[in-house]
Formats: C-alpha cells, sequence, structure tokens
C-alpha cells in the first residue's frame, strides 16, 4: 500500500521518511531520489528544496505515490519524464534508453572534434532518446546532425528531442542506414547496444525499464553491433573523418585491435570516462583508397 503523508509532516519529516523508504527498497542514492522527486513535484531545484525543508515546508500532496513508483525500481527519469545530458533536459521513457553520464564524455569527444570544422556533417548512429546528437547540435554552431534508430519506441522519443532541434532522424538499421550518403559525414559518433548476452545486467532499473534492444550488442562478447557500427563509420566518413565508440571496459582491447587490423583506420586510441575506466576508442578514417567498400565523395 502507498504510504501517504502524515498529517502535518514536514517536508523535512517527509524527505527523511521517503529516503528510509528508497533504502529498504535498495535504491542505489535514496536520499538523492528523494530530493530530485520533490523538486518534480514541486517545480523547484533540489537546492530550492533543501532551503524549503529547513524552512519547515509542508511536503507536498502526491509525495509518497513518487516514492511507491520509486521503491519498486521504476527508473527517476521514467517517474519525473526527463533526463538531464550536458546542458540538456532530454524527454524520456518505456522504450527509450535512459542516457548514462559516461556518454557525456563520449559525446565530448566528437563534440571536440566537430568544433575543429566549419559546418560538419556529423551522424549518431543507435540515437534512442536522441542524447548525443541533440547534444552535438546544442553544442556545435552550424553542425550539419544525422541520427539513425532503428526501434520504433526509441525512434518516438527521438523525434519529441530531435525536431526541434533541426536534426534529420532517419529510422533505420545502422547497419545500413544512409547508404546514399557514404563518404560524407566528418564525425561519426555512436553509443552502440554493447553488453554480451550473458551478462545480464543486476540492476532492476536496467534489467526491466532499459530496452533489451539497447542493451545486447549480439554474440557473446557484445561486439557484434559496435563492430556493425564501426563498418558503417568507415563507408559514411570522408577520408580523414572521426570515429568515436562508446563500449564495455573489457572490451577496449579488442575494439583497438579490430580497428588497427583495419587498413581503412588509424590513429587509433583508446579514452577513459571521468572515472578512469576505459570506455570508449576513436580512430581516424584514412585517407588511402579503401579496399573493401570504395569511398565516395
Ligand atoms: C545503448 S543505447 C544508446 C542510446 C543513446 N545513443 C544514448 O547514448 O543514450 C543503443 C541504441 O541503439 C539502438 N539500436 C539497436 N540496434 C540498432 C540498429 N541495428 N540500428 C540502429 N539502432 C539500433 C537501440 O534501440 C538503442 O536506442
Amino acid at each position: 500500500m502507498t504510504e501517504q503523508i502524515s498529517s502535518g509532516e514536514t517536508l523535512e519529516e517527509a524527505l527523511a521518511r521517503a529516503t528510509g523508504i528508497l533504502t529498504d527498497a535498495g535504491v542505489p542514492s535514496p536520499r538523492v531520489d528523494a530530493h530530485l522527486l520533490a523538486a518534480h513535484l514541486l517545480g523547484e531545484p533540489v537546492g530550492r528544496v533543501k532551503t524549503m525543508a529547513l524552512l519547515g515546508a509542508a511536503a507536498p500532496a502526491g509525495f509518497f505515490e513518487l516514492v511507491a513508483e520509486r521503491a519498486l525500481r521504476i527508473p527517476l527519469q521514467h517517474i519525473t519524464g526527463t533526463a538531464h545530458f550536458r546542458r540538456l533536459e532530454l524527454a524520456v521513457g518505456p522504450g527509450a534508453f535512459i542516457p548514462r553520464p559516461e556518454t557525456e564524455s563520449v559525446a565530448q569527444l566528437a563534440i571536440d572534434h566537430a568544433l575543429t570544422l566549419i559546418r560538419p556533417r556529423v551522424v549518431d548512429l543507435g540515437t534512442g532518446s536522441g542524447a548525443i546528437a541533440a547534444a552535438i547540435a546544442d553544442e556545435v554552431p552550424g553542425a550539419d546532425v544525422y541520427a539513425v534508430e532503428f526501434s520504433p519506441l526509441a525512434h518516438a522519443w527521438a523525434e519529441r528531442n530531435l525536431q526541434p532541434r533541426s536534426v534529420t532522424l532517419i529510422l533505420g538499421d545502422l547497419r545500413d542506414a544512409l547508404g546514399e550518403e557514404d563518404g560524407t559525414f566528418d564525425v561519426v559518433v555512436s553509443n552502440p547496444p554493447y553488453i554480451p548476452s550473458e551478462a545480464v545486467p543486476r540492476e532492476p532499473e536496467v534489467a526491466e525499464h532499459d530496452p533489451q534492444i539497447a542493451l545486447y550488442g549480439g554474440g557473446r562478447d557484445g561486439l557484434e553491433l559496435p563492430w556493425a557500427a564501426a563498418l558503417s563509420a568507415a563507408r559514411l566518413l570522408v577520408p580523414g573523418g572521426y570515429f568515436v565508440m562508446e563500449h564495455a571496459e573489457v572490451q577496449a582491447p579488442a575494439i583497438a585491435a579490430l580497428l588497427r587490423s583495419d587498413p581503412r583506420w588509424e590513429t587509433v586510441l583508446t579514452h577513459q570516462d571521468l572515472t578512469g575506466r576505459d570506455r570508449s576508442t576513436s580512430a581516424l578514417r584514412t585517407e588511402c583508397a579503401n579496399p573493401g567498400a570504395p569511398v565516395k565523395g
């Protein structure tokens, strides 16, 4: 049964009780989530909620309904309907992968490279909610940004986030999408599905609420889709173009080795996320002729 606000309960008391409920439910950051839920209901930033709590404000109506949902391990972002990614607040919900903080570092690499170019053409393969593509459109003035998504459900969320930012969104398979534009992009960025088939995530928020199609990369090592993204990047990029892709820490050596063994790539670099883990790899498309699939344009 959903707990209710006891009569006269202050915001501070409600936050403490909610933190206890979320702790008991195994939520990893119970206090933060309690504050974020209150902030969502009150329409105020968390800092202001803390001040209101200190000043003895009353708990908002409906607070414990949201706490009960979170205690069922429904992702916080599905309850609030929004996810923060770099400077943006994105619309998210069931059917779309919730953007993660580590992906902000991958977007940064793509943005840094795109900022060195005039009117760069950039494509995000497997865009999900549209997070990376939206961040690039937001932070790289003049960029011509494309995004590809296979899942119609995720595509619908991406449409909400990308249409206002003039990103060209394609419903299609990253393996063959944009074939008519091969050899025309300056930057290809991707956070593809990459979890190995047997590595089922433990957290209910991920296992039960992130779409399966967003998680599993295919094959025992999870590398089928990452490798497909690299193959597509090789055909989509101009000579000298930049490719960057997120992956699991354990996959870094295999991805670097695969790219180094392909003459279409040079300057293969592994990058760390903010916690120092090897979570993405970049490479430059070689200027030389492509033995497998000739570069156009
Ligand atoms: C790990 S999620 C990343 C989403 C988003 N880029 C982000 O970082 O938040 C991978 C995304 O790739 C999409 N996807 C899976 N297979 C695909 C395919 N063959 N072609 C295009 N997109 C695909 C999934 O639906 C999902 O949205």
